[in-house]
């Protein structure tokens, strides 16, 4: 399909978001859908994930894949490829609470899981989805960071060791893919409502948020969605390789 050079539709384009069944995710796909783009909704529940694709309607089709297993990505991938005849847009969203002291009898455990989620599935499946974003003219590439990938709290270390890694893959990526147009851009969420958040009760949600953040409240997912989808916007073709916090002004507070 061919687009205006500045286009802000992404109607028709092929769109993979991992960890799509819930979350920023879920609401993600919703989003893209609802914008008329196709959507491959990948997660490690086939069942959720299968849920959210009757609910975007459409084309959208439901993969169940943990993004851990490298084998899986590959073949997942080159499905999605081949149901779709391509892809133009990869959202690397997947991703688990990994809060672990660092005396921990499971911390070499967590830290691997961590790891293997949140960092070196995003390297998998954009290699995996390169073959098919090349051929797209307006490829887009999103990774779900965190501001844990620029600060830290305590007792978090593997999350906040994959998380600053999704930024500096990201920069790596965009220098790599820009000479062939790919962006490749991060967004970095603060406390946002989802299931990710839901062991935090109420009442410290709301403690959290007027104490750390600008806005004073917890983000809700669509509202991560929606700067998702203007960096994946055939319009967003001159920013790359930036970490953007959707964090209700969390980073910017000192005080
Ligand atoms: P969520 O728990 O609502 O959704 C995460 C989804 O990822 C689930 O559907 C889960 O099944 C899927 N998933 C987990 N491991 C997977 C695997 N190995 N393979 C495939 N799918 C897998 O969480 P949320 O909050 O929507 O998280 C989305 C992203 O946003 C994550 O990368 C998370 O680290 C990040 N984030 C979330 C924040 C928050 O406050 N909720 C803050 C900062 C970042």
């Amino acid at each position: 399909m061919t687009h205006p050079p500045l286009s802000r539709s992404i109607a028709g384009r092929c769109a993979i978001v991992t960890g799509a069944a819930s979350g920023i995710g879920r609401a993600s796909a919703l989003l893209f859908a609802a914008e008329g783009a196709r959507v491959a909704v990948v997660d490690r529940d086939g069942e959720a994930a299968a849920a959210v694709a009757a609910q975007c309607g459409g084309e959208a089709r439901a993969y169940a894949l943990d993004v851990a297993d490298a084998k899986a990505i590959a073949a997942t991938v080159a499905r999605i490829g081949a149901d779709f005849g391509g892809i133009d847009i990869l959202v690397n969203n997947a991703g688990v609470s990994s809060f672990c002291a660092l005396d921990d009898p499971v911390y070499e455990e967590v830290w691997a899981r961590a790891l293997a989620v949140m960092l070196t599935a995003h390297q998998r499946m954009v290699r995996a989805a390169l073959p098919f974003l090349r051929q797209s003219d307006a490829a887009r590439i999103v990774n779900i960071a965190s501001t844990e990938g620029l600060g830290a709290t305590p007792g978090d270390t593997p999350y906040v060791a994959a998380k600053t890694g999704v930024i500096g893959l990201t920069r790596g990526l965009a220098v790599d893919l820009g000479p062939e147009g790919i962006t490749v851009n991060c967004i970095c969420p603060g406390p946002i409502r989802t299931a990710m958040t839901d062991a935090v009760s109420e009442e410290h949600k709301v403690i959290f948020a007027k104490r750390r953040t600008a806005l004073r409240r917890y983000g809700e997912p669509e509202e991560v969605a929606h700067i998702t989808l203007s960096l994946v916007l055939p319009a967003a073709s001159y920013i790359t390789g930036v970490a953007i916090p959707v964090d209700g002004g969390l980073m910017a507070r000192n005080a």
